[in-house]
């Protein structure tokens, strides 16, 4: 691929941050400390998560690459970065979180596949780029289509990296046509995060974010777009990133039944806090972060102080000081909510979130009953155990 190549090996990785929680060296798979996501809105780059399956991309010569769109359109286009980059450019304040997010505390129930993550499997950043409806159109693709004359009715992204899981091949993964012709649905071809462009772990040189959706869906260093009949069959979309019911197990599952994730479910978590921490007696800043897919603002955040008996809310707010109202015209649809209440903690106990989103959807309380065997999308109550004696904080 003309301009950037994907290495086999780990010898050419970038630099990363060494507060980084490394949860898997090769591939690299690092969240930040909790208390990273709670210290802006925006999360800085070097703090988000990283999620990748191969060793990292490297562009040689960025005047040469470029995407190629194809598949069941008109005619196929080589699209360059000046091509991108001529398009009216969007920022599009969006969280990203993997599936995977809160996979460890899943595989307490019992064991899951997967790579294992704390809570910060999440992130919010401010992505600019091309609309991918606008891309669309360029190649013959009009706004608000669902189905084109030759019958394509998804866009899949192909990468270039090599990842094990496609022995090999590329990651790829695909969104439906309706969805990326869609100018409300704000999908980019991304060239900058928070106002830089994307660093390679990120998808350095163009990568493609889908806003509300799982993480894997937001393909980084794009290759190729094709235009096809039916959902990718590559193995993320295909054999990855499914919910499964508990009853199902390595010996009886049949990853036909059921369809690619591609909404995050209502998610909520107490960041401030670690278990176990040992607090004064008093009063307990308690802070955290609240999402959901599909670009469902959160209408509520409650809070316990006695593991769930009596709850009551919390603040929430994208930008401080200013009140956020869940559908409100001025909020980010897509991005998360921080959350900050004020507790009086006297005695040892378990302070519990749980947000509502504006369908009216809750987390659900318990972990075990959402047990599935890949740990995807943990979103039970969050809780952390406090005790109270001299604060080690
Ligand atoms: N794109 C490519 N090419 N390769 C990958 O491994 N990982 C996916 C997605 N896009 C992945 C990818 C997953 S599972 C997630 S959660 C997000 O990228 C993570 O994006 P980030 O590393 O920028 O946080």
């Amino acid at each position: 691929m003309p301009g950037i190549r994907a290495p086999s090996t780990y010898s050419e990785e970038p630099p990363r941050h060494p507060s980084l929680i490394i949860n898997s060296k090769e591939p690299f798979n690092a969240e930040p400390p909790r208390s990273a996501l709670i210290s802006s809105y925006v999360t800085h780059v070097d703090m988000f998560y990283k999620r990748n399956h191969g060793p990292i991309p490297i562009v040689d010569d960025i005047e040469s690459y470029h995407v190629d769109v194809s598949g069941l359109i008109g005619s196929p286009k080589k699209l360059y970065m000046r091509d991108i980059r001529s398009l009216p450019k969007y920022n599009v304040t969006a969280t990203l979180q993997c599936a995977g997010n809160r996979r460890t505390a899943m595989s307490k129930v019992k064991a899951v596949r997967g790579v294992g993550w704390d809570i910060s499997a999440i992130g919010n950043a401010v992505w600019g780029g091309a609309k991918l409806a606008d891309v669309l159109e360029i190649v013959g693709v009009p706004k608000l289509t669902s189905v084109t004359q030759s019958d394509g009715k998804h866009v899949e992204f192909v990468s270039i990296d090599k990842c094990k899981e496609e022995k090999g091949g590329p990651y790829k993964a695909s969104i439906p046509l309706s969805q990326a012709t869609s100018p409300e649905a704000d999908v980019l071809l991304a060239y900058e995060m928070n106002w830089e462009p994307l660093n390679r772990d990120h998808g350095y040189p163009l990568r493609v974010v889908v806003p509300g959706v799982i993480g894997a869906r937001s393909v980084k260093w794009l290759d190729s777009i094709n235009i096809i009949a039916e959902p990718c069959q590559g193995f993320f979309m295909a054999k990855d990133y499914k919910m499964f019911p508990p009853s199902v197990n390595w010996d009886n599952i049949n990853w036909d039944t059921r369809r690619p994730q591609m909404d995050f479910p209502v998610q909520s978590a107490i960041c401030s806090l670690e278990d176990v921490n040992v607090i004064a007696p008093g009063k307990v800043k308690v802070c955290g972060y609240a999402a959901s897919g599909g670009g469902r603002g959160i209408e509520r955040l409650d809070i316990s102080i006695d593991g769930g008996k009596n709850w009551f809310e919390a603040s929430r707010y994208q930008n401080p000081g200013i009140p956020y109202e869940a559908d409100g015209v001025n909020s980010d649809k897509w991005a998360w909510v921080l959350f900050e209440a004020i507790v009086d903690i006297t005695s040892n106990t378990e302070i519990a979130a749980k947000a509502v989103d504006i369908a009216g959807n809750v987390q659900p309380e318990s972990v075990e009953t959402i047990w599935n065997l890949r740990g995807i999308l943990n979103t039970s109550w969050h809780k952390v155990q406090v005790r109270v004696g001299h604060s080690n904080m």
